[in-house]
C-alpha cells in the first residue's frame, strides 16, 4: 500500500459519504447472496476506532480516504470471501493486500498452524522451520542463494538498501516514481518530474539528509535511468524497482525495460534489486524475475511467503548476502524474525502453490475478470484500460496505455471512487484506491468472476 495513494487521492466525498453508506440498499443486485446492504455496525466501530487510532486504522489506505465514505469493518474471511460486522458478504479482490493467494484462512494452513502453535509462538532462537522455508525460497527464486527473514516488506527493503550500500561502498539509490518500497525514510520520495533528481522527502518527519541520495527515474523509461547514471558516475549503489508495479495501480513492465536495467546496472557496477514483496510467488512460483527471465542481484519478498502472517525477506547472491551480520559487518536484526508460526504459514502456502495448474488458474481467472470489466465499461462509453500479469491485475479510468505513474494520474479518480463504492454496495470488495492493484486467489471461481462482471455492468450505467 503506497503512501501516495492517500496523499494524491482525489478529494471526492461524493454521494456515498459516511451518512449515505449506512442506508439500506434494497434494489441493487448484490454479487453475493446476503442481507440488504447496511453498515450500521461498521460505522459505529469505525467511529470509535477514529478516537483510538490515527484515522481509525493501523495502515493508511484501509481508511478509504482515496474513495470517500467510511470503510467497512471486517469480521471474518474465508476463501475468496470476506464478511463485515454487519454480515455483508464480499467477493474479495484485495486478499489482505496480496498474501491470500490460495484464499483466506485456508484449511491446510490453519491445520498446520494449529499443530505448531502448541510448541510455542516465538523462539528467538534458530528453528528448523526457517531452514525449510529458506530452502524453498532459494530453490524457487533465481537470484536467491541466501536469504534473511524479517517481519515485514518494509524491514526487508530497509535491510536490502543498507546491504546495497555496504557492498558497493556507494550511497546513491535509484528508485522509480510511483514504486513503493515500504515506509523507511530513504524510500519516501515522491519526486514528480520537476524534482526528479532532487530527492525531496514525501512526508513530514523525513529528514532531507535521508532522501538526498534517493534519485527518482521514470518507470518503463530506460533513458531516464541512463541520465541519472551519467550524472552520478561511480556513485550509484543500486537500482530498486517493482518488477510489475502494483503501487501506482497495476502497471506491467516492458520486458526490454527490465533487460535494459540489468545491462545498465552491470555496466555501472551497481546492484539491481527487484522488490518482489508484492510480486514474489504471485507472478510465478519463481517470482516476476523467473517470469521475465531477468535475474537481479538482490530480491525482497513478503506477503505471500508469510501465508497471511507477518513475514518479509531479502536475499540474493551469496557473496553479497554474506555481508549481513553475523556472517558479515552489515547489521540488521529482528526479535520475532523467523518465528515458527510465520514460517509454517509460508511453507504450507508455498507447498500449495507448487501444485500443477496454480498459475494457469490465476491467469485465466484474472484475464476473464479484466476482459469482462473492460468490455462492460467500454460498452457504457467509459474510457478505460487495464490488464493483468498472472494473478495481479488492475484497471484505470483513462484511455491509456498506462506505462508509468504520470500516465496513471490521468485516470479519473472521482469516477474510480464512485465505481468503488457502488461495487462495494453490490458485494465486491476492491482495493480502495486507484493507485493499488487487485489480487486473484486460487479460491476464486468462474462464478465469482461472472457475478463481479454482472455487478460491474450495473455500476457502469450509474457512475
Ligand atoms: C512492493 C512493496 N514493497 C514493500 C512493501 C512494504 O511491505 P509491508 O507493508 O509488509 O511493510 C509493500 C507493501 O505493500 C510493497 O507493495
Amino acid at each position: 500500500m503506497w503512501l501516495s495513494a492517500v496523499l494524491l487521492s482525489s478529494s471526492f466525498t461524493g454521494p456515498h459519504g459516511a451518512a449515505a453508506s449506512s442506508r439500506v440498499q434494497r434494489s441493487a443486485a448484490r454479487a453475493v447472496a446476503t442481507e440488504p446492504f447496511t453498515t450500521t455496525k461498521s460505522n459505529a466501530c469505525f467511529n470509535e476506532a477514529k478516537t483510538l487510532m490515527p484515522g481509525g486504522v493501523s495502515s493508511p489506505v484501509r481508511a478509504f480516504k482515496s474513495v470517500g465514505g467510511d470503510p467497512v469493518v471486517f469480521d471474518r474471511v474465508k476463501g475468496a470471501y470476506a464478511w463485515d460486522v454487519d454480515n455483508n458478504k464480499y467477493i474479495d479482490y484485495v486478499g489482505s493486500w496480496g498474501p491470500a493467494i490460495i484464499g483466506h484462512a485456508d484449511d491446510e494452513v490453519l491445520a498446520a498452524l494449529k499443530k505448531v502453535i502448541d510448541k510455542g509462538t516465538s523462539f528467538g532462537a534458530p528453528s528448523a522451520l526457517e531452514n525449510v522455508l529458506a530452502k524453498m525460497v532459494i530453490d524457487a527464486v533465481p537470484s536467491v542463494e541466501m536469504v534473511r527473514f524479517t517481519n515485514s516488506g518494509t524491514e526487508a527493503c530497509m535491510g536490502v538498501l543498507r546491504l546495497m550500500r555496504a557492498y558497493t561502498k556507494r550511497e546513491k539509490l535509484i528508485k522509480f516514481e510511483g514504486c513503493y518500497h515500504g515506509h523507511a525514510d530513504s524510500f519516501l520520495v515522491q519526486a514528480g518530474s520537476g524534482v526528479a533528481t532532487l530527492g525531496l522527502p514525501d512526508s513530514p518527519g523525513v529528514p532531507q539528509g535521508a532522501t538526498k541520495s534517493t534519485l527518482c527515474a521514470k518507470y518503463n523509461d530506460l533513458k531516464s535511468v541512463e541520465a541519472i547514471f551519467d550524472a552520478n558516475p561511480g556513485e550509484i549503489a543500486g537500482v530498486i524497482l517493482e518488477p510489475v508495479v502494483g503501487n501506482s495501480g497495476f502497471i506491467a513492465p516492458d520486458p526490454a525495460f527490465l533487460a535494459g536495467l540489468r545491462e545498465l546496472t552491470t555496466k555501472h557496477g551497481a546492484l539491481l534489486c527487484f522488490d518482489e514483496v508484492m510480486t514474489g510467488f504471485r507472478i510465478s512460483y519463481g517470482c516476476a524475475q523467473k517470469y521475465y527471465g531477468i535475474t537481479p542481484d538482490l530480491t525482497t519478498m513478503g506477503k505471500v511467503i508469510g501465508g497471511g502472517l507477518p513475514v518479509g525477506a531479502y536475499g540474493g547472491r551469496k557473496d553479497i548476502m554474506e555481508m549481513v551480520a553475523p556472517a558479515g559487518p552489515m547489521y540488521q536484526a529482528g526479535t520475532l524474525s523467523g518465528n515458527p508460526l510465520a514460517m509454517t504459514a509460508g511453507i504450507k502456502t508455498l507447498e500449495r502453490l507448487q501444485k500443477p495448474g496454480t498459475y494457469e488458474k490465476l491467469t485465466a481467472l484474472s484475464e476473464r475478470l479484466i476482459a469482462g470489466i473492460l468490455a462492460a465499461g467500454r460498452a457504457e462509453g467509459h474510457d478505460m484500460c487495464g490488464g493483468n500479469v498472472s494473478g495481479m491485475f488492475g484497471i484505470f479510468f483513462c484511455k491509456g496505455p498506462v506505462k508509468n505513474f504520470e500516465d496513471a494520474t490521468k485516470s479519473d479518480t472521482a469516477k474510480f471512487a464512485r465505481w468503488h463504492r457502488a461495487m462495494l454496495e453490490r458485494g465486491v470488495y476492491l482495493a480502495p484506491s486507484q493507485y493499488e492493484a487487485g489480487f486473484m486467489s486460487t479460491a476464486h471461481t468462474e462464478e465469482d468472476i461472472d457475478k463481479t462482471i454482472a455487478a460491474a455492468r450495473e455500476v457502469f450505467k450509474i457512475i
